[in-house]
């Protein structure tokens, strides 16, 4: 049995696919959401890993986000290790090295390369799924406003790290590596807003934020650390964060999506 946790914009295709595939699939996440059809939802939360132990009994393998930097990374880990987990696909970030390591991902990658037998991590930049960011300002008012409107990035699909994550939970091919993934080419977000106007076919205006007025906008979402350290991303890339990465097509077996290929998939949300 797989345990998926996070049921959003991975999990779902994720366990689409794993499904798809004729495996017994367990997907936890604080909230009851629906499911596709075979797959059996465990309501648990990742701060309180003992509640986490009647989810993941019978499981043999997990894929494994942290979304919080307040998770208790090591009680969980142990606590899928008792319950019989051999192998963890890892979402970590891009973040973990790119700008000198990050104590809370370079920990948790620690974690679980030290812990479980066998691990695949998978380090993602920034998702094509942040422009739904977007989506109420342009479903409203046909304008996207966001910071840093003319400095370039390679998006990756959501769906491409879960088939990235799909591959490494079935695979043993990607054992023992850590990917970094992005996608195909690097987009200013006036070339997404541009990309997001023409799939509605209509005009949307895009009006460039200060850092200031994103700060105070991304807080509502995120506490302050994470918030300046997304903006450092955004703002002044390194190298390796404008850059496609090598190894996207190396854990998809394929080259990944385009954003154009999202925005088609996800068009309802900004109509
Ligand atoms: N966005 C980016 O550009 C980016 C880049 C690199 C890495 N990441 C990482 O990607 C992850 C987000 O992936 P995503 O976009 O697929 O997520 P998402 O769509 O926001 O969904 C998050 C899922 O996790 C569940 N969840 C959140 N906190 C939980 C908890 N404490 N216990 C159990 N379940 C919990 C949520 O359900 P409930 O709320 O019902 O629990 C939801 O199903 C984060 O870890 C983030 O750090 C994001």
């Amino acid at each position: 049995m797989i345990v998926v946790t996070g049921t959003g914009n991975i999990g779902r295709p994720l366990i689409e696919s794993l499904v798809a595939a004729g495996q017994e699939v367990t997907a936890v996440s604080r909230r009851p959401t629906t499911l596709p059809d075979g797959a059996r939802h465990a309501s648990g939360d990742l701060a309180d890993p003992a509640g986490l132990a009647p989810a993941l009994e019978g499981a043999d393998r997990m894929f494994l986000m942290a979304p919080d930097p307040t998770l208790p990374v090591a009680e969980l880990v142990r606590t899928a290790r008792s319950a019989g987990v051999e192998r963890i696909v890892l979402l970590s970030s891009q973040r973990a090295t790119s700008r000198g390591d990050d104590p809370f991902l370079a920990g948790l990658e620690r974690t679980v390369t030290t812990e479980a037998p066998e691990w695949t991590v998978l380090r993602p930049g920034g998702f094509a799924s942040n422009a739904l960011l977007w989506a109420e300002s342009v479903r409203s008012a046909r304008t996207v406003r966001a910071p840093f409107g003319d400095v370039p990035l390679p998006p990756i699909d959501p769906a491409d790290i879960a088939a990235a994550a799909a591959a490494a939970l079935l695979e043993d091919a990607h054992l023992g590596r850590h990917y970094t993934l992005n996608g195909p080419e690097a987009l200013t977000p006036r070339a997404q807003t541009a990309a997001i106007a023409a799939a509605l076919g209509e005009d949307v205006r895009f009006v460039e934020q200060t850092r200031e007025e994103a700060f105070a906008e991304l807080s509502q979402f995120w506490p302050p650390a994470v918030v300046d350290r997304t903006l450092d991303a955004l703002g002044t890339p390194t190298e390796d964060e404008r850059t496609p990465s090598p190894d996207t097509a190396l854990a998809l077996g394929r080259s990944p999506r385009t954003f154009d290929d999202w925005v088609a998939r996800h068009v309802g949300a900004f109509s």
